[in-house]
């Protein structure tokens, strides 16, 4: 890595691993931004991390003892707001920026329409704001972008990884692979591809646009004590599929397959995400250029998957029985899936630990906070509905202050603050 390199979203279950990661490894400032905002929404739909997490004043302490390494600075800003993006990016001049500072969840996004315009105006405004402040003080700087790989949908053929070729009554042209993205946090990452795309085309933006399949782990190679912990969310409209299945697995003795379950996905552990990410920030695209990066381990359907975590759990004395539920989500249950990745394998890309290694890891998380997790347990079952046409819903209220940006000064106040308590957190106010 040379130069310095700003994340945003470095707070997240996958940007502080990075963080960690490149402030282990590397000897350049590395900048940590975040509004701390996932915290908040994790415990507006009354759920919290399964491993307490620790503030990021205190995470940096920890980090700084383990290493003896003081290359990781935290800055204060919401990157929806062009100003503190701009000032950001004005005075450490990155020669990398990762993007990661969005709302993540398909299934909080179709709560209501609340979470469905607080998702698609949150994510295109932090990427649209970063872009333009790249160009402006950093225009030929690295911009990596974390999109998803279910912006492709399930289109029936091998999805490639960047452009295809259109064949239309014997002319041919190239395009980027189709998009068909199921939910309206997928639609917001498609919209971020082509804003991406289109900011290679008129500004000559550098870009890497990562596809990104399901993540998955509670461990790295640099959480080496409690207190440099990643969030770990294991609730219905948090938690990712194979986390979750051990949770179930755990307080349940069952599994819960949504529908059919022959839906198949990409996955990589979370070594492996940090472990792509790192590659791709030591090799940018060539000057100019866009990319896209296909960025997955193996694909694999959700009922092979519990089959997996039943035999593990065995392992670990738990015995679990699998429960058809009625599939939440408006999505194809039994189809092909294949995936082109060639970019990364060519960078270097080899798997640090089998799915089998890293899901024992699961467990053994799981495990020992099993009494946490056990005043959760209701918040496992799936409650948010692709249908629900609610203008507000009944359930899930998403607090108005939200809708804005966070100030440099609110965010401030969480920068020191333990652990957010569902039960107790205050909503953040409107300066
Ligand atoms: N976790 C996965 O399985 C997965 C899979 C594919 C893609 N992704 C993508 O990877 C990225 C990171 O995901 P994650 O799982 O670490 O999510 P996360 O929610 O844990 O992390 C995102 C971080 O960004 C911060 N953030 C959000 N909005 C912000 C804003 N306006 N200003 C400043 N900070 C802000 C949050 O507080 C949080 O710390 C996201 O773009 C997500 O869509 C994740």
């Amino acid at each position: 890595m040379s130069g310095t390199t700003v994340i945003f979203g470095a707070d997240g279950y996958i940007g502080w691993p990075l963080a960690l990661h490149l402030g282990t490894t590397c000897d350049e400032k590395v900048v940590l931004v975040d509004n701390f905002i996932t915290r908040q929404l994790v415990s507006s739909v009354r759920s919290d991390s399964l491993v307490p997490i620790r503030s990021m004043k205190q995470r940096l302490e920890v980090y700084r003892r383990f290493t003896g390494k003081d290359i990781l600075i935290f800055e204060a800003a919401d990157a929806r707001d062009p100003d503190q993006v701009d000032s950001v990016i004005r005075r450490y001049l990155p020669s990398t920026v990762v993007h990661l500072a969005q709302q993540r969840s398909a299934p909080f996004s179709m709560i209501d329409q609340d979470h469905a315009l607080y998702t698609q105006l949150a994510n295109t405004s932090t990427n649209l704001n970063i872009i333009y402040s790249m160009i402006r003080h950093v225009p030929r700087s690295h911009l990596l972008k974390m999109g998803s790989m279910g912006e492709y949908g399930t289109p029936g053929v091998e999805i490639k990884e960047g452009e295809v070729e259109l064949n239309v009554k014997g002319r041919k042209s190239r395009v980027m692979f189709p998009r068909s993205p199921g939910s309206w946090y997928h639609i917001s990452k498609v919209f971020d591809t082509y804003n991406v795309l289109f900011a290679n085309k008129i500004f000559s933006l550098t870009s890497t646009d990562v596809m990104q399949g399901v993540v998955y782990g509670s461990r790295t190679e640099e959480i080496v004590d409690d207190a440099l912990a990643t969030r770990f969310d294991f609730d219905s409209i948090w938690g990712t599929v194979i986390n979750k299945y051990v949770i179930q697995a755990v307080l349940l003795n069952k599994l819960l397959i949504y529908g059919k379950g022959r839906q198949k996905r990409g996955f990589l552990s979370l070594y492996d995400s940090i472990n792509c990410l790192s590659l791709l920030v030591d090799n940018p695209p060539d000057s100019g250029r866009y990319r896209v990066v296909n960025q997955l381990d193996e694909v694999v359907d959700t009922v092979t998957l519990a089959d997996l975590v039943r035999k593990i759990a065995l392992e670990f004395g738990i015995s679990v029985d699998m429960e058809q539920v009625p599939n939440p989500r408006v999505e194809a249950e039994d189809h092909y899936y294949e995936v082109e990745s060639r970019i990364l394998p060519s960078l270097g890309f080899r798997r640090r630990k089998s799915m089998e290694q890293v899901i024992r890891e699961i467990f053994e998380t799981v495990i020992a906070h099993r009494a946490r997790a056990e005043s959760m347990k209701e918040l496992i079952y799936p409650t948010v509905s692709w249908r629900s046409s609610a203008r507000v819903s009944q359930e899930f209220h998403l607090p108005s202050s939200f809708m804005f940006p966070f100030t440099p000064r609110q965010i401030l106040d969480y920068y020191a603050a333990p652990e957010v308590d569902s039960k107790t957190k205050p909503e953040l106010r409107v300066d």
